[in-house]
Order: structure tokens, then C-alpha cells, then sequence
């Protein structure tokens, strides 16, 4: 059987769209997994010299700037993130903010959602296709299933709730944020947590567990109680939950869950 070109490029783009490749992100191919601080960020424009980042001068990063190497763009992000005193500037900074590759690709910036002097704090992973087109976080269905596992508890984000995610740009093909990209967004992360001070913080499946805690294997690290200390030396109660995304994979995991969710209402209520 003779297989014409269109054939095989239809059936090559089936094969894309099974491994979860569903955008084009730029006109090239990057190998996002390999790019590494000593190597330079998969280009969607072409490089300039990168721009010095000074100790003392707040660096401006937004959408004139070239893409940097990753400690550079990791330095920048500190800095950024160190120089706002409140959720708003943090939010505005953070979409103003070109240093992390996964942008190019995003519709959106996905920064956080909810009340930002919630007493409950909750940490996905990565913005999804959803979350790329409406520009908030959990609102897939993923995130149809955390609020109602927050109204289990009685708190929803619009009252005492504020969502966020370790990355604030969709990931292509929703595969999970490589350590650098993490890395590059950790700043603002630590940061929201240092403003907002929530009384409780969720971190909702693996990869916020890794990126924050440290530690590996959600079936392990849910339901324990750990902590995080603020840049001012203060503690928040941290407990580590199934993401919701799994819970609608298997089911039967809601009833750790919601073991999970009870403990940390009880938290809530203490003091
Ligand atoms: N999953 C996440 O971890 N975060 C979102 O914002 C949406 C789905």
C-alpha cells in the first residue's frame, strides 16, 4: 500500500496530539527538558546580549526584554518578587514578569484567584488549557472538583480562599513544569506565601510538594502535617493533598481526601 505525504503528516499530527502535543509554541522545536542555566532559553525572537542584573536597581522584565539564561532569569525573579509589599504589586509583577520560558507559549498569565487575605492558602501545580483561555487558576474540571472539596469545608474563593500554582504559565501539551521553570517562579511563590500569611497552606498533589517541601511521592507526603517559614520567621502549617485531577482519575482516593480536608478544617478553627 502506497502512503501519500498527506497521509503520513495526518497521521504524524494524530501521534502529536496523543502525546499530549496540541500547540505550537514557537516555529522551531526547544527541547524545554535540556534547557539548563548554561545554555541559552529556547528562542522565540532572536538574542540579544542579556541585560545586567543589578543588586541594587529593581531589573525590568517584561515583554521588550530577550529571554535570559535561567540563574539570570531566577535572580531577576528574586529581586522582582523581593521588591513587592503587597498581593496587587506581587500580580502585577508577576504578568509583567518575561524571565520564564514557558510564557511564550501561554494565552495567559495564571496567577492566583480567590481573597488575598484568605486564611486558606491552596498551591497547584500548572495552569491547563482552561486556566490558559480564562486566566485563572482551577477552573477545569479539576478545579470544579477543589471547590467542591473547599465548600466541604466551608470556604470557597470568594470568601475565605486564595489559589495559586507553582507556574503561572500553561505548560505545552499540559505536561508537568520542568525544575527550572519551577525554579524561575519559586521567587513569587515564596513571596505570595511571605504577603498573604495564610493560616493554612494546601499544597495540592506532587509537584508543589516537591517544589516547596522537597519531598517526592504524594501517596507518602498527603496528610501530614509540615511547615514553612515566612522571610520573617514566621511558620504556616503546610499539609500536602491529592490533587484534585488524580481524585477524578481514581476515586477511591477521595476518601484520604477527605480525612485530609477534615484535619485541615480542624486547623482552621483552631486559635
Ligand atoms: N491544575 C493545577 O494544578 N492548577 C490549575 O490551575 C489547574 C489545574
Amino acid at each position: 500500500m502506497e502512503i501519500s505525504n498527506k497521509d503520513a503528516a495526518r497521521a504524524l499530527l494524530r501521534w502529536y496530539t496523543e502525546m499530549g502535543v496540541d500547540e505550537a509554541v514557537a516555529a522551531q522545536p526547544a527541547d524545554f527538558h535540556s534547557w539548563g542555566g548554561d545554555k541559552p532559553a529556547p528562542l522565540t525572537k532572536p538574542r540579544a546580549a542579556p541585560k545586567p542584573v543589578s543588586e541594587t536597581a529593581t531589573p525590568v522584565f517584561n515583554s521588550q526584554t530577550p529571554t535570559i539564561p535561567a540563574d539570570e532569569a531566577i535572580a531577576a525573579a528574586k529581586t522582582i518578587a523581593a521588591a513587592c509589599d503587597s498581593f496587587a504589586a506581587l500580580d502585577q509583577a508577576v504578568a509583567e514578569f518575561d524571565g520564564c520560558p514557558l510564557k511564550a507559549g501561554a494565552r495567559n498569565t495564571v496567577f492566583a484567584d480567590g481573597v488575598p487575605d484568605a486564611d486558606l492558602l491552596v498551591i497547584g501545580e500548572a495552569p491547563g488549557r482552561d486556566e490558559d483561555r480564562i486566566g485563572k487558576p482551577f477552573v477545569g474540571r479539576a478545579g470544579q472538583l477543589l471547590d467542591k472539596m473547599l465548600a466541604a469545608i466551608g470556604h470557597s474563593r470568594t470568601e475565605n480562599v486564595l489559589i495559586s500554582n507553582v507556574v503561572y504559565w500553561r505548560p505545552p501539551g499540559n505536561r508537568a513544569p520542568t525544575p527550572i521553570e519551577t525554579s524561575i517562579c519559586r521567587p513569587f511563590v515564596d513571596r505570595l506565601i511571605d504577603i498573604t500569611k495564610p493560616k493554612v497552606l494546601l499544597l495540592a498533589g506532587g509537584a508543589p510538594t516537591q517544589a516547596l517541601l522537597g519531598l517526592t511521592g504524594i501517596m507518602r507526603a498527603r496528610g501530614v502535617w509540615r511547615e514553612i517559614i515566612t522571610s520573617d520567621g514566621g511558620s504556616i502549617p503546610v499539609m500536602p493533598i491529592f490533587h484534585p485531577a488524580f481524585l477524578l482519575r481514581q476515586p477511591a482516593n477521595k476518601r484520604l481526601a477527605w480525612h485530609d480536608l477534615l484535619a485541615v478544617q480542624a486547623r482552621l478553627r483552631e486559635g
